[in-house]
């Protein structure tokens, strides 16, 4: 067994990957660097396609996120196409954005959808859901929805950027018939109806096909204070009879807050008290999940328990991370739950809302409400999440970070001409490479962490990740959560050969590092390419860090 000096003389020097040995086994471990981690991926034993739409977003029409985020409208100096953003939409090319959902989150349950469509200078000013929220000095279309991204522009941006849309209907405040005329008007085919002939006018003529509708949001609280039985009726009487226009609609239901089990269990129950068919009307349960308490058990209270965005120490690291990784606890929970009524799991989970949520004082932008200052946490929090539903691809559907811009987990943060994108925008765009690839079994081994959380030692897992195939491309992510310590690590691939290797990394010396209007790039990633032979590479994983290695296979 090599010691530690040797394996880190054999590392190129700052580069992490060393060498690929081309002898042994990929791990029986009988032929071993010495590397105190190791990463066994395992190519014959697949997991599932995962679905692109895991990497979906959430724009909700709550403060900067529409207006100054997405929409600055077709007269603005900012440069756009039809009045949304162009960087932005040249930004979420590049990550290949599957899916986007709008227009909520609880704003849904309380938008008239014909308040945004016909020409732009006609349409209402509205109240938003979140007005009171507002302060005074708020941009008036923070406050007074002006109407003019509706439904059109937002099928428009998710057409620009290759996205699919998905449309959050209004249960709480609309009558049904309204949902069904809303499919009407997106799916109809021209000149067949009056709803058509509305969007053709507006320079629309092909029906949108919109297929995935969410039926409320968090139906359970803003969008109704149903229970999970009143709820499962209402989502039967809204989704029983809706022509599709010939577009399949995949109707998404209203779904736990977290590891609410009765609401799930209440749900399913309620629903096939009609017979078990009525499954089949369900594509997928929206699972919210935000991570929120970084009190260390001290309170539930949800503005007490928060934590700040940017000024933290290295247990508020831990316990954020830790926040989160209940998320993998929630989906093989919820699947369990869900499996007492549909134990052939027609219907999938869809985590339509996830990510980390600080108390405000770090906004970009002064006075956006909800929004925060993503920094490598969030970086390491998003990679280790996205490497949960990678483990899960038979059970995920789709999931969306919320939210796209200038909120909660940002991808970008926007400002009148200002534009960066932030440590999560990078590891979307570097996790982007596994979509519709085969999750593949993988074992991780490595010392776990231990730190000090009020004077008792806690540990987290050491190293995590995960894998997919495409052709001769295996990827593999891997997050290091340790706030000081690198991993070198051994990556054996069981049932294959690598021919060459790209790595890349997101990390930065300093745990809070972010980007800003003025320092765009402070946190960046940084790839390297090695041509490579063997079944066993190695890496160092730097401390707080989100990698991918890209292994192309003989
Ligand atoms: O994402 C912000 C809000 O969080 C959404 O509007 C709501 O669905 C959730 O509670």
């Amino acid at each position: 067994m090599l010691g530690r000096r040797e394996f880190l003389r054999r590392t190129l020097a700052g580069a992490g990957l060393v060498f690929a040995s081309k002898i042994g086994s990929p791990f029986s471990w009988g032929e071993s660097s010495g590397a105190e981690s190791r990463i066994e991926v395992l190519i014959d034993e697949p997991l599932g396609i995962i679905s692109p739409n895991i990497y979906g977003h959430f724009a909700e029409n709550l403060s900067g996120v529409i207006y100054d985020g997405i929409w600055v409208g077709p007269n603005s100096k900012v440069p756009n196409v039809d009045g949304i953003r162009k960087e932005l939409i040249d930004e979420m090319r590049k990550i290949k954005a599957p899916v986007v959902r709008f227009p909520g989150g609880c704003f849904a349950d309380s938008y008239d959808w014909r308040d945004g469509i016909g020409p732009s200078e006609k349409r209402p000013r509205r109240t938003n859901f979140w007005a009171g929220i507002e302060s005074d000095s708020a941009p008036a279309n923070h406050r007074y929805d002006p109407n003019e991204f509706g439904t059109n522009e937002f099928v428009h941006f998710c057409k620009l950027i290759g996205s699919e849309p998905y449309l959050a209907a209004n249960l709480r405040s609309l009558p049904a018939e309204e949902f069904y005329r809303w499919v009407e008007y997106c799916n109809s085919p021209a000149g067949s109806t009056t709803l058509a002939d509305t969007r053709a006018s507006s320079g629309f003529k092909e029906p949108f096909n919109v297929r995935y509708w969410g039926i409320g949001n968090e139906s359970w609280g803003c969008g109704g204070n149903f229970t999970a039985q009143e709820y499962a009726v209402e989502f039967r009487r809204f989704t029983a009879w809706v022509p599709g226009y010939g577009q399949k609609l995949s109707f998404i239901a209203s779904g736990p807050n977290g590891d609410d089990w009765a609401w799930s269990r209440g749900f399913f129950e309620e629903i096939v008290r009609k017979g078990r068919e009525q499954l089949h009307d369900i594509f997928g349960l929206a699972l919210h999940n935000y991570a929120w308490n970084l009190s260390r058990g001290r309170t539930q209270d949800w503005d007490q328990g928060k934590g700040d965005a940017v000024k933290f120490d290295a247990v508020d690291w831990y316990e954020l991370l830790r926040e989160g990784d209940r998320m993998e606890g929630l989906i093989n929970g919820q699947w369990q739950v869900m499996s007492e009524e549909d134990p052939e799991h027609s219907v999938k989970l869809v985590v339509d809302e996830w990510g980390p949520w600080y108390r405000p004082g770090s906004e970009a932008t002064p006075g956006d409400q909800l929004e925060q200052m993503p920094t490598q946490r969030d970086a390491v929090f998003s990679g280790m999440t996205l490497d949960i539903f990678n483990r899960h691809p038979e059970k995920i559907a789709m999931a969306n970070c919320a939210q796209l811009i200038n909120c909660l987990n940002s991808l970008y943060l926007a400002h009148g001409d200002k534009f960066v994108v932030t440590p999560v925008g990078h590891v979307f765009a570097m996790y982007a490479a596994h979509q519709g690839g085969q999750g593949l079994r993988t074992i991780f081994s490595s010392p776990t962490v231990n730190y000090d959380r009020d004077g008792k030692t806690a540990t987290f897992w050491g190293l995590k990740g995960s894998a997919s195939l495409q052709g001769k491309e295996l990827v593999l992510t891997v997050v290091n959560p340790h706030v000081r310590e690198e991993r070198p690590t051994e990556i054996g691939v069981r049932g294959g050969s690598i021919k060459s290797v790209s790595i890349s990394t997101l990390k930065s010396s300093d745990i809070h590092a972010h980007n800003t209007f003025d320092r765009p790039n402070a946190v960046v990633p940084q790839t390297i390419e090695l041509q490579l032979s063997g079944k066993v590479a190695n890496n160092i994983f730097p401390p707080a860090s989100v990698t991918k290695v890209t292994l192309l296979l003989e």
